[in-house]
């Protein structure tokens, strides 16, 4: 295993609702560093680049809109085989089949409203974390 980093987003629902901190506290209590974060309004222009690979889901549009309803935290989490243990943290994408303990569990509403995003490949954490940070604001 190697240290890595991954792109964490907490999503509008979850910053509705305050639970940033309750959020950030299961990242750190996993042994996941916080190394960038940042508050955003994300822009429909941002919303659409990030989830272009969804373009051709029938989801994409109500995701789009749903992404941009509130503000969101974009994170870089930094640890050992921190894509995957970030993943285990957040638990399944459907909060109705994620395990007991996990972040989804807990706290998502629904499929669309699973208040985090993690990052599925350490080729794609790279992509992500650029998209939304430039190397001098990531501090480890
Ligand atoms: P995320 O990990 O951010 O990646 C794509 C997002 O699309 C997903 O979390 C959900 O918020 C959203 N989504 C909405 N409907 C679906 C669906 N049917 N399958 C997968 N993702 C969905």
């Amino acid at each position: 295993m190697a240290v890595e980093q991954t792109l964490s987003i907490i999503k509008p629902d979850a910053t509705r609702r305050n639970l940033t901190g309750k959020i950030n506290a299961r990242l750190e209590d996993a042994g996941l560093r916080i190394v960038a974060q940042k508050r955003l309004h994300l822009t429909r222009g941002q919303a659409e680049q990030f989830y272009e690979v969804h373009k051709e889901r029938p989801f994409y549009n109500d995701l789009v809109e749903f992404m941009m309803s509130g503000p969101v935290v974009v994170q870089v989490l930094e640890g050992e085989d921190a894509v995957a243990l970030n993943r285990k943290v957040m638990g399944e994408t459907n909060p109705a089949n994620a395990a007991e303990g996990t972040i989804r569990k807990d706290f998502a509403e629904s499929i669309e409203a699973n208040s985090v995003h993690g990052s599925d490949s350490a080729e794609n954490a790279a992509k992500e974390i650029q998209f939304f940070f430039s190397r001098t604001e990531i501090v480890g």
